[in-house]
């Protein structure tokens, strides 16, 4: 990529589930060598420590029990160069398999809108994000977590081919499912993200918006380079 790589900045990515965000993420840090922080798998990770540890049953959040768990969660990220992405621990324990179920899925916004849920989160990304040259991708990267973010993307496609792309993705893996309970799912987690109270989605006012409903990896590529040389353009100014 022909980048005016000069300054490391902050590139937040914010969007619906399912809209190709971590991909687009990973494949900019590679280019940059940037740090990629994917913040749904935080989430992800809580959750599924609460359905292994009785906080969740039948599909019902308990809160207090969630908030109860929390100071025995240490999340951690360790480079996986088959990947070429960071693999998600908790606890010492490799999570990053687990935490793409359906039934994790079903489970996470309810997780995702508690409290202090949120603000643990929150403060281990703003941690992770302080010395800059990182791609953080999530909901709320470029209003809460990092609103002097230098580059902010809000990412966003089609439900249908989003759950497409999931429903792929799943059944690669071996995992029946069925395309409706896909898009039932992605429909009520966009509906549930823009609408819970605390940090719902929306596109921070700097944000440019990347609809990639109609596009290949390598257009989004170039749509990014060009983004990026902009922006950095602008700071050397
Ligand atoms: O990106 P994802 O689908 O893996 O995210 C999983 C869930 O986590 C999603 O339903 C919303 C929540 N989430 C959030 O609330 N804030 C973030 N920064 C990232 C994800």
């Amino acid at each position: 990529m022909e980048t005016l790589n000069r300054r490391k900045i902050i590139i937040a990515i914010d969007g619906f589930s399912s809209c190709g965000k971590s991909t687009f993420a990973k494949s900019i840090a590679a280019r940059l060598g940037y740090i990629f922080i994917d913040t749904g798998a935080m989430y992800r990770a809580v959750t599924l420590y609460a359905l292994e540890h009785g906080a969740i049953r039948s599909g019902i959040v308990d809160e207090e029990r969630v908030v109860a768990l929390l100071p025995e969660i240490t999340i951690s990220f360790r480079f996986n160069p088959q990947r070429g992405a960071s693999d998600i621990y908790v606890n010492g324990d490799l999570v990053e398999g687990k935490i793409r179920t359906i039934e994790v899925s079903n489970c996470v916004s309810p997780v995702s809108s508690i409290r202090e849920v949120r603000e643990k989160l929150v403060a281990m990304q703003q941690q992770m994000g302080r010395a800059r040259g990182v791609v953080m991708d999530g909901r709320d990267i470029g209003t809460v977590v990092f609103p002097d973010a230098e580059l902010k993307i809000y990412m966003t496609a089609d439900a249908k081919v989003r759950a497409e792309r999931r429903y792929i993705e799943l059944t690669e893996k071996g995992d029946k499912v069925s395309f409706e309970e896909i898009l039932d799912n992605v429909i009520s987690r966009d509906k549930a993200d823009m609408s819970r109270a605390i940090s719902p989605l929306r596109k921070a006012d700097d944000a440019i918006v990347l609809d990639n409903s109609a596009m290949s990896v390598e257009e989004q590529m170039e749509w990014f380079e060009h983004e990026f040389n902009r922006v950095q353009a602008a700071l050397a100014e």
